[in-house]
């Protein structure tokens, strides 16, 4: 297993291009399954997430070429709605082939998902929908069986669950009817999932609000769509910048996606700035702390909870972080204190007293987010080495992370084993 080595404390200066986003990518992936041709998506990240929902496809039938940034997915030749255990343990994500699978074939049998260690993770919302719209669902031995030709119809999701958002937008793009989605999630990765299938023949309306009507086609066909950009590995980026006290502007942004993320910054004192499609941060005074909750969009995304509170555990006060999307999402706390600093843990809280520097050491990553911590208080430690160990959960999200950071100046390197 590779480890990401990291002697901290340079502040980091120059630009970042950012990738498209892995979690609208996935969903794009996925949605290929309801087209009657190819489709061919630009700005696809280099990841393991993407290699694994490629595979998947891959082993269904389909016909798929991943090119640099460009993605070609014949997904005609799917004759077996099978997506296996093997497959499906290693990223929730690709439970989204389900509604697709259902809609075009009127059955389908998919493993339950793995993923992130971050709490439990049912699914349980995604297949209520699907029985909303007519569909049997059987659990056997793990796998899901769904079963049905899908009818639009109401649904009030009981939580706005990203995924279930789009299990469901895809299932009734192909139902027969009008399907009327209420408790919605609201994030970017669901709008561009719509403006997909709408560039198909779809036909959706309200995607980004709590409210989204689905009114079902017969045929989709294929087409090419651009992913947007990561709002995620922006905001990994720019906190980077702000903990080394540098000057940081991320590429090919899109701010109304951070508008949150971005407040809270500010708040810690780093000068944020916009211009165009780029946004800068430039932390030349000490940070000061600021206390934040994890919601869903458009709140502060608990993807870059972790990140945040690397960030908060060398800003000047005490700072707390309440976690509301997910339960046991606190897995970098231990390993940050293992690096000096000073957190607290009470339930979905934390309580962060800022440490005036962080000091290197060996640590654990746990997830994807976690990871991201742990490198941002390795690049913020002016004494010490960080080893960053099971690297591979960084790699489903960030592209050449290591490689990144170093072109912004940052003493960070990979051993591979
Ligand atoms: C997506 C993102 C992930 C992000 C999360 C929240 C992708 C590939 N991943 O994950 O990076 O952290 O949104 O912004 O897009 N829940 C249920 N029942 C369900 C579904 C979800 O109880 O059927 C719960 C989950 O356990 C969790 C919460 O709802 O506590 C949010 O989950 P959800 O929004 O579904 O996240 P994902 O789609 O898995």
């Amino acid at each position: 297993m590779d480890t990401i080595v990291i002697h901290g404390g340079r502040p980091l200066r120059g630009c970042v291009h950012l990738r498209g986003a892995k979690n609208a990518a996935l969903p794009l992936m996925a949605a290929s399954i309801l087209a009657e041709s190819p489709c061919v998506l630009h700005n696809v990240p280099c990841l393991h997430d993407i290699f694994s929902m490629d595979k998947l496809l891959s082993h269904m039938g389909a016909i798929t070429e991943f090119t640099g940034r460009y993605m070609t997915l014949d997904t005609t030749p799917i004759t077996t709605p099978y997506a296996p255990y093997d497959l499906v343990r290693k990223m929730r994500a690709s439970f989204f082939v389900l509604g697709p699978l259902v809609a075009r074939f009127g059955r389908a049998r998919v493993s339950l998902p793995g993923g992130c260690a971050i709490g439990t993770r049912p699914v349980d919302i995604h297949l209520k929908g699907l029985e909303a719209l007519g569909c049997s669902i059987e659990l056997d031995e793990g796998y899901v069986i769904a079963e049905g030709r899908l009818r639009g119809a109401s649904f009030s999701l009981d939580f706005p669950s990203v995924g279930a958002t789009e299990t469901l937008i895809m299932a009734a793009s192909r139902a027969e009817g009008v399907t009327r989605l209420t408790n919605a999630a609201r994030e970017p990765e669901i709008e561009d999932l719509a403006d997909f299938l709408n560039a198909m023949g779809a036909q959706i309306a309200g995607a980004g609000t709590d409210t989204v009507t689905i009114t079902g086609v017969p045929e989709l066909k294929g087409v090419e769509h651009t992913v947007i950009p990561d709002r995620i590995e922006a905001g990994t980026f720019l906190i980077a910048g702000a903990v080394t006290h540098g000057d940081v502007t991320v590429l090919d942004a899109r701010e109304a996606h951070l508008t949150s993320f971005l407040e809270k910054l500010r708040a810690t004192g780093a000068e944020v700035e916009s211009c165009g499609n780029d946004i800068r941060v430039n932390a030349r005074d000490d940070l000061r702390a600021v206390d934040l909750i994890t919601q869903p969009y458009p709140g502060f995304p608990t993807d870059l909870q972790a990140q945040m509170m690397a960030l908060l555990s060398c800003a000047d006060g005490n700072g707390t972080i309440k976690e509301t999307v997910f339960e046991n999402r606190f897995m970098q706390a231990a390993e940050l204190n293992r690096m000096g600093a000073d957190i607290e843990l009470s339930g979905n809280t934390a309580i962060i007293r800022g440490v005036p520097y962080l000091k290197g050491a060996p640590v654990m990553a746990s997830d994807l987010r976690a990871s991201a911590s742990l490198v941002i208080a390795g690049l913020s430690a002016p004494r010490g080495e960080t080893l960053v160990q099971r690297v591979y959960h960084i790699d489903r999200g960030y592209e050449r992370i290591e490689e990144r950071l170093a072109a912004l100046g940052a003493d960070i390197r990979r051993v591979r084993e």
